[in-house]
């Protein structure tokens, strides 16, 4: 039977353009799933827009623009970047669509029915750029909002609210019955503190706005950013819509998410789910944060950096490959010009991109341009072995550095196996061709392994070697067993895959 295999990136508020940070994410939500669509998996991946709320009214009113004219230039600058980026999302989800009006109308009447929403008075301290509430304690100095160092504004409206209080100790027995739903654990360990640090009810209604989805029972109030943002996951399995069943897709494998918005995802969204009687989802994978200059990158803080750019230096896959194999997935990274030069040269430049040339000026000067099959007792197949092995494994627990380490262990072993050799020495015959089948077998395994992060080199080097069709349509672990090559093929050497770059 085939596995489901679904996984979301947070949605991404349009008043700001695409930047690193963004493209951070998506970029590992993209990997993952090519990786379980090479398992042969079937995929759903997800990604959208955060369209509603104040901070997207306050943008649209800056830009002098109504709200929903804003989110329409804005929204595809994000579909574009992610096209840019070689990201294969299986759908793109934007809260102002109508789906998601159903799916939010939906998910409230529920938790509306099961008595957990009821109407009060919130009085208190409201940061616009988070679109959060925040109590004196967790205010910095002079009502200074922790995460963007700037005043909050003070709130009192009559709004509905959430009851999460009640909540508590339902959330630690499911935690506690899922252990390692939250990957890493140490980002499980801060959703759990949250939890028991005691859960205060949430507003999921203002009337002072109107720009939101519109409570069913209650038109005078449209629905709290969050409560809105975070049924998304729902509406693009067909929640909402009678007609569907959206238990085939859902729950979700994995919420990709940062380490900023923890208290919702894996608070309120599990509450609120458990509220409404919809399954809770299997997974969370909670990034930390890339820095500049030992800041998150926003707007607000002036130091975005724009990915487009910097595909102008090391290319697309330069790019997804410094982004992945940089930062270990749930620690903070820090994002420097250099590093990223200093990765491509080193991994991509040094390491893949010259043992792809090796082998195809090899095989070409001395094998006639027809490469040879490997051994099946090869000194190589061991070191394939477990890179297949470690890397699979790193994929499953959802740390892409450690995936690609183990991906570059078998180009390192290909590279020293070369070194040792030395076949551009040796006269054509038999002993070269032994050697030069092995490294184009562990090319080809490499080759798979790494197509994840590098989709396009992957597929250039695929086909190098004269093998047929797209790395997508192999399977592992089958097609990355020992021994695949069958020799015989026209192996072309091309130009350089990544060429240096003087820093
Ligand atoms: N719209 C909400 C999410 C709603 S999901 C139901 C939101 N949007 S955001 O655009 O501000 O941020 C989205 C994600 O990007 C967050 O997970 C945040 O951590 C991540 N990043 C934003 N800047 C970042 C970095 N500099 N580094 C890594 N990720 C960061 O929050």
């Amino acid at each position: 039977m085939v596995s489901r295999f679904y996984v979301t990136t947070p949605i991404y508020y349009v008043n700001a353009e695409p930047h690193l940070g963004h493209a951070y994410t998506t970029i590992v939500g993209d990997a993952l799933t090519r990786w379980h669509r090479l398992l042969g998996d079937d995929v759903l991946y997800l990604t959208g827009t955060d369209e509603h709320g104040l901070k997207i009214r306050q943008a649209a009113d800056a830009a002098g623009l109504s709200p929903k004219e804003f989110c329409d230039s804005i929204a595809p600058k994000f579909a574009d970047a992610w096209e840019r980026l070689d990201i294969a999302n299986d759908d793109f989800i934007r809260t102002t669509e109508p789906r998601h009006h159903a799916a939010v109308t939906e998910l409230l009447q529920r938790c509306y029915d099961a008595g957990d929403i009821e109407l009060d008075t919130y009085s208190g301290k409201y940061c616009v750029a988070c679109e959060e509430y925040y109590t004196d304690e967790e205010l910095l100095e002079g009502d200074n909002c922790p995460i963007h160092k700037r005043p909050v504004d003070h709130f009192e409206e009559e709004n509905y609210f959430f009851r999460l209080s009640r909540f508590q100790d339902r959330l630690l027995d499911w935690y506690a019955a899922h252990p390692g739903a939250i990957v890493p654990e140490f980002r499980g360990n801060e959703a759990l503190g949250l939890i028991r640090g005691g859960l205060r009810d949430f507003s999921v209604s203002r009337t002072s706005l109107d720009w939101g989805i519109r409570l069913p029972w209650d038109d005078r109030h449209v629905a709290y950013v969050w409560f809105d943002a975070l049924t998304n996951y729902l509406s693009a399995t067909g929640f909402g819509d009678p007609s569907v069943d959206y238990t085939e897709r859902w729950p979700v494998d994995y919420h990709l998410i940062g380490k900023d918005i923890i208290r919702h995802h894996c608070v309120y969204w599990p509450a609120m789910l458990m509220s409404a009687g919809v399954d809770l989802p299997k997974g969370w994978a909670v990034g930390g944060w890339l820095l500049v200059d030992g800041e998150k990158m926003a707007k607000s803080t002036g130091n975005v950096v724009n990915p487009l750019d910097l595909v102008d230096t090391v290319g697309v896959d330069g790019f997804r490959y410094y982004v992945l194999a940089e930062t270990s997935y749930g620690s903070d990274g820090d994002f420097s010009y250099d590093g990223l030069v200093a990765r491509y040269n080193s991994d991509l430049a040094n390491n893949l991109g010259n043992l792809a040339s090796r082998v195809a000026t090899v095989v070409g000067k001395s094998c006639g341009g027809i490469g040879p099959a490997p051994r099946d007792d090869s000194p190589l197949a061991a070191a394939a072995a477990t890179a297949v092995a470690d890397t699979s494994a790193a994929w499953d627990a959802v740390t892409p550095s450690r995936a690609l380490e183990a991906t570059w262990s078998l180009i390192r072993a290909t590279n020293a196996f070369l070194e040792a050799n030395e076949p551009w020495k040796m006269t054509p015959g038999a002993d070269l061709d032994a050697v030069m089948g092995d490294a184009l077998e562990a090319l080809r395994i490499v080759t798979l392994l790494a197509w994840p992060a590098v989709p396009s080199t992957a597929d250039a080097i695929w086909a190098r070697l004269g093998l047929d069709g797209s790395v997508a349509d192999r399977r592992l672990p089958g097609d990355a067993r020992w021994g695949g090559y069958p020799g015989g093929l026209t192996v072309t050497k091309g130009d350089p895959l990544f060429p240096r770059i003087r820093s």
